[in-house]
């Protein structure tokens, strides 16, 4: 048969393997990156953040953190929306990496305010006391050289205005790497979309609690909030929470579902239990004053 006969096998075999070629990595080339596949509002990067997306490049952050949120339950539950091909068409190079000793930052664009970035990074310890993350404080001293970008923008193609380079002087690393952390994954608008409801009425479980139990839940405050507010409510990043009278519902609802779009992150995850416990600690924490 046509075994035995050398020249025709190699042609079938070529033919075969072809087929196979062709399915598998061609046609994707045609397939991606259409213009259906491209997605309104992705923009982009400025000129200082893709500053801010080079220094991430240098400094190695994707040996710790990838950037995309994968389609399946716990990874859109922990992280957000699941990242769509469209809104990577201007990472040259893709930052997906595949290791997460850190979590993944590809939804992290308004999830805090700049100025927790800036507390971060300094020192991430001072925002989340049992992180392994290296601090990055020396980012503050180096400022940005406006004439490497300009190269950058001439070999990549890049849309800059020389005003918009000349914005960069004076800025330095840390203020190039906040404005890359907070444009991650914000040009569609999935936070609103995902934005926590509560289904139900609202019963404060814990009216009748004493003072004694109520100073015991202390540790919710410090573990998840004092980084923002202040060890004693006096307010930093966030404001300050004595002086405030909520009323129970409205309390809780703040804590469980955040303020989006104000920096203010959803507690949902704590679960009801922790979150009523919270909202009495502060509310019994106002009427005191201070402890
Ligand atoms: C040794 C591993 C490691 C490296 C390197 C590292 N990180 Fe992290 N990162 C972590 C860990 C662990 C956390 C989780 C605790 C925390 O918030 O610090 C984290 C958290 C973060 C967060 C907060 C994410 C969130 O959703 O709360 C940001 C932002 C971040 N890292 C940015 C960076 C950047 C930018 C770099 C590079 C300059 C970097 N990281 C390098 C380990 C690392
Ligand atoms: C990443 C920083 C951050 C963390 C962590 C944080 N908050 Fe906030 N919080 C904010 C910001 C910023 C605002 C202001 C939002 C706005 O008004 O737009 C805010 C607002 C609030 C408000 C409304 C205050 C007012 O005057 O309107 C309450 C109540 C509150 N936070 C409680 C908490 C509690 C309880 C926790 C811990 C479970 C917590 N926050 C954790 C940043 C944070």
């Amino acid at each position: 048969m046509w075994e035995k006969k050398p020249i025709l096998l190699l042609v079938l075999a070529t033919c075969a393997i072809m087929v196979g070629t062709i399915v598998t990595m061609i046609l994707p080339f045609a397939w991606v990156n259409t213009e259906a596949d491209r997605i309104e509002g992705v923009t982009p990067y400025t000129a200082l953040q893709q500053e801010g997306r080079d220094i991430y490049i240098r400094d190695g952050c994707n040996n710790c953190h990838t950037q995309t949120v994968r389609p399946l339950v716990p990874e859109v539950l922990r992280y957000g929306d699941y990242s769509k091909s469209g809104e990577f068409v201007y990472d040259r190079p893709f930052l997906w990496g595949s290791k997460r000793t850190g979590p993944d930052l590809a939804r992290l664009g308004g999830k805090y305010p700049d100025a927790w970035h800036y507390k971060h990074m300094e020192s991430p310890r001072s925002m989340v006391p049992k992180t392994n993350m290296p601090d990055y404080g020396w980012y503050s001293n180096n400022l940005l050289d406006p004439q490497m970008i300009q190269r950058k923008m001439e070999t990549l193609g890049f849309p800059y205005t020389a005003e918009e380079i000349k914005d960069l002087e004076g800025k330095n690393d840390m203020d190039a790497m906040v404005a890359y952390l907070q444009k991650l994954g914000s040009d569609i608008p999935w936070r609103d979309a995902a934005e926590t409801t509560i289904v139900g009425d609202l019963v404060n479980p814990y009216a009748d609690a004493n003072q004694e139990t109520i100073s015991g839940w202390a540790p919710i405050y410090a573990d998840n909030c004092a980084a923002c507010h202040g060890p004693n409510m006096e307010g930093e990043i966030g404001p300050e929470l004595i002086g405030e009278d909520y009323d129970d519902e409205i309390l809780f609802t703040i804590i469980y579902t955040g303020i989006t779009d104000g920096g203010m992150p959803s507690f949902s995850n704590l679960g009801t239990d922790k979150v009523w416990k919270l909202t009495n600690y502060i509310r019994t924490y106002q009427a005191e004053g201070s402890q």
